[in-house]
């Protein structure tokens, strides 16, 4: 079957439980789910991996092609407005795409959070949606891998 992979960054392990007012209640475990089951709806296997490292991070984007993903989810929080080594590794693997998502519009919070370094490297960046940020990107990935966009 065709895969997408869903790479979530820094203290998303925590969702559901960290700062439910800016990321809302759902965990980790219901969201992926969630993505699994939207991925299955379209004929997608759709496998998610959190890490709190970024060599991790960026071994799991390197080798995204070779594995055999045809497309990336990516919500690499904080890293995503400082991380030049993971913006690197999203050119690395072009022209697999990597949709960039937050939960979370970035532009609306603190200014810090504006810097968008791995957003520039990506196809494409949907935030400010909570969790339908993402099932919105796996949505993007499927119709533009099935030709559609
Ligand atoms: C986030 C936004 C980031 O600024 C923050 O550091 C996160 C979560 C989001 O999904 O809204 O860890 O990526």
């Amino acid at each position: 079957m065709t895969s997408l992979l869903v790479l979530h960054g820094p203290c998303l392990s925590r969702l559901g439980r960290r700062e439910p007012a800016i990321y809302g209640t759902e965990t980790l475990a219901e969201l992926n789910k969630r993505l699994v089951a939207r991925g299955a709806a379209a004929g997608f296997a759709v496998q998610c991996r959190q890490t709190n490292d970024e060599g991790t991070l960026i071994d799991w984007l390197l080798a995204g092609d070779d594995d055999g993903f045809v497309g990336v989810v990516l919500n690499a929080g904080a890293w995503a407005h400082t991380s030049l080594a993971v913006a690197d590794a999203v050119r690395s693997i072009a022209p697999l795409p990597v949709v960039e998502v937050h939960l979370s519009n970035t532009v609306a919070r603190d200014h810090v959070r504006h810097a968008a370094v791995v957003g520039a490297a990506c196809r494409g960046r949907i935030e400010g949606f909570g969790v339908g940020s993402y099932v919105l990107a796996i949505d993007a990935l499927v119709a533009m891998v099935g030709g559609r966009w």
